[in-house]
């Protein structure tokens, strides 16, 4: 049904008879000639429509074709006329007069125009198939196959092997709560969808494949953000016999050549590493942005002795932290500007935001602008000054409180300022955080918890381990990119004792351990290689190389943030006989026992 797509048609066809198919972009009267704009997955291409004898059938059609109708126009592909050529599309130079049209099918006035830029998501998501069809829909969902094509090159020529594993499944621990279908054929049981291959992968290592790849979609019922969605896409990948550094080369190898493949942009070789103490300390995250230069400045140690509270007391706490964050020229911050900041990090639970705008340094305190300077001695504030390298003009934000909610507040509020500064550079900046901790502590259900996954090896013994678990670090390595959290990955654990030593610290007791991985257990002693993987998330790295600013707008057909399809109206009622046969029942709530 046509020869060429209309994105394709140009000034090699000239004077060429062509086919093609698709729907009317825009179509125009000019009173004796009519301009219909074809759009397909390819671009966009003019055809023109006029009433010479010959062409009067299709002039007719033309004029009832409304935007959305799906047609197909065969026709001569000639110059556009001088003044009418539009340099910024493939096809501008040229336009098709057409000899014959087919309407294939009508449409209805669809419910929002394509170029229409303030639909809302909702409208949007809602009909999901026609917001498809915009062309920057278009480019960013087959840039997606571009990248997942270039991705499965690489690894097939490293002598992967791409095999499935099941969705109906059992937990796999990786943080979040679990998607679970009732069985029918074992009423009362239930399946779990997989919140990512875990431990089949780990298992196929066992059996011996060596080396393992899938891109397959994955579970979480989570709080759901930009970047997160509940079912998402993994690059699944585990390798036998390789250490971390043959893995995290080859891994930043495949993103190198993806990038130089499909952006033609360079990317580092290697990656720089950071450890995960060292981004904590200077950026307060474990996903820092590097385009953004500021960092945070620890003044812990500075602050201890002075009689400010606030200060002191989380200075001299283990678990708490003072840090600072310089703002260069930020002294123009109005009161209210620094205000909206403060409510800011509250959200991250700090109590303040305490800052110095430092507008002439050389007069000592006077110089220096602050509802707090006067808690301050003047060898402090000078220190201040030198520690964070502040020049006049600037200004200096405060966190003081538990390590956690300094590195949070002043960790978002880096990138917030940032952004609303103008101080993020252009390009990619990726990196390798590692020696992550192996737990850390969970201070609402006092116990630890693991920082990747429970199956991630220690970086020290079973004894440094059971004595020191603060201590411990892990060989695990998460890829970042832009400030976005690519992919994560570890070495294994593939020793029977030591795995059970992991769950003993994490309080899963043997019977538990039995209940839920007994089947891992068991694989552990029957000949388990040293072995070893990562997974990235599609959708974010889709995201960051289309310039998309959230996931939603590469996945063909997501849900909303509330986890639903506002297309198909999933979730929805199971039918009674659908329910019975599953042997569910809901029980009444409490509301409908009351008769409220
Ligand atoms: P992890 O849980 O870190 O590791 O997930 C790997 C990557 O998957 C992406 N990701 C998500 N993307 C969209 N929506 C979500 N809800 C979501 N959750 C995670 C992120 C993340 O870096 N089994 C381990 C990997 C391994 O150890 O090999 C795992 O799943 O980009
Ligand atoms: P206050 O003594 O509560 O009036 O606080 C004095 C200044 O310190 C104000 O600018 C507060 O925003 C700031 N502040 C209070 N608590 C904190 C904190 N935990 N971290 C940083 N700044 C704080």
């Amino acid at each position: 049904m046509r020869s060429h797509y209309c994105g394709e048609v140009n000034e090699t066809l000239l004077g060429q008879e062509v086919t093609v198919s698709g729907w009317v972009h825009h179509r125009r009267d000019h009173g004796g000639v009519i301009f219909i704009d074809l759009r397909d997955r390819e671009g966009v291409v003019q055809v023109v429509f006029d009433p010479d004898p010959e062409r009067l059938n299709a002039f007719h059609v033309a004029e009832k074709a409304r935007n959305e109708f799906v047609l197909q126009i065969t026709g001569q592909v000639r110059n556009r006329p001088e003044g009418t050529v539009n340099p910024d599309i493939a096809t501008g130079q040229i336009e098709i007069l057409a000899d014959t049209i087919e309407v294939l099918s009508a449409a209805e006035t669809p419910p929002f125009q394509l170029d229409d830029e303030n639909v809302s998501e909702e409208h949007r998501l809602h009909y999901r198939y026609i917001d498809l069809r915009r062309p920057e829909m278009y480019t960013r969902i087959k840039m997606r196959a571009e990248i997942t094509r270039a991705i499965r090159n690489y690894l097939d020529e490293q002598g992967f092997l791409d095999i499935e594993t099941p969705m109906l499944t059992k937990a796999t621990p990786e943080g979040a709560r679990d998607y679970l279908v009732p069985s029918r054929t074992h009423t009362q049981q239930f399946f779990a969808l997989p919140q990512s291959p875990q431990l089949f992968k780990q298992l196929l290592m066992v059996s011996g494949f060596d080396k393992y790849y899938q891109i397959v979609r994955c579970f979480r019922d989570e709080d759901l953000r930009a970047d997160r969605q509940p079912e998402f896409t993994q690059i699944d990948i585990e390798t036998a016999f390789l250490d971390e550094e043959t893995i995290m080369q080859s891994m930043e190898e495949m993103i190198r050549q993806l990038f130089a493949q499909v952006l033609e942009q360079p990317l580092p070789n290697p990656f720089p590493r950071m450890s995960y103490a060292q981004a904590m300390l200077r950026y307060g995250s474990d996903k820092p942005d590097l385009r953004i230069d500021l960092e945070l400045v620890e003044l812990s140690e500075v602050v201890q002795d002075i009689e400010f509270k606030v200060f002191s007391g989380p200075a001299k706490d283990n678990n708490g932290r003072v840090a600072a964050l310089r703002v260069p020229k930020g002294c123009d911050l109005t009161r209210k500007q620094i205000d909206v900041y403060t409510q800011f990090v509250a959200i991250y639970g700090a109590k303040g935001l305490a800052y110095i705008k430092v507008n002439a340094k050389e007069k000592g305190r006077e110089g220096l602008q602050s509802p707090i300077v006067k808690f301050f001695p003047d060898e402090i504030l000078e220190e201040i000054l030198t520690r964070t390298g502040s020049e006049n003009g600037d200004l200096i934000f405060f966190g003081a409180d538990k390590a956690h909610i300094v590195n949070e507040a002043l960790g978002a509020l880096r990138i917030k300022v940032a952004q609303d500064m103008d101080l993020v550079q252009h390009g990619w900046q990726p990196l390798w955080v590692v020696d992550f901790p192996m737990f850390e502590w969970d201070d609402n259900h006092q116990c630890w918890n693991a920082l990747h996954h429970p199956f991630t090896a220690p970086s020290c013994d079973t004894a440094a381990l059971q004595n020191n678990p603060e201590k411990a670090l892990s060989r695990a390595y998460d890829m970042v990119l832009n400030g976005t959290e690519l992919g994560g990955g570890s070495i294994r654990i593939h020793d029977a004792a030591m795995q059970h030593s992991v769950f003993e610290l994490l309080g899963i007791s043997t019977e538990d351990a039995k209940e839920k991985f007994g089947f891992f257990l068991d694989a552990l002693k029957y000949g388990c290689p040293p072995h070893g993987g990562i997974a990235f998330g599609l959708d974010r790295l889709v995201m960051l190389m289309t310039g998309a600013n959230s996931i939603r707008e590469v996945m063909a057909f997501p849900k909303t943030q509330t986890a639903a399809c506002l297309l198909t109206g999933a979730p929805s009622q199971a039918g009674m006989g659908q329910l019975r046969e599953l042997g569910i029942k809901f029980r009444q709530t409490d509301k409908e026992k009351s008769g409220e």
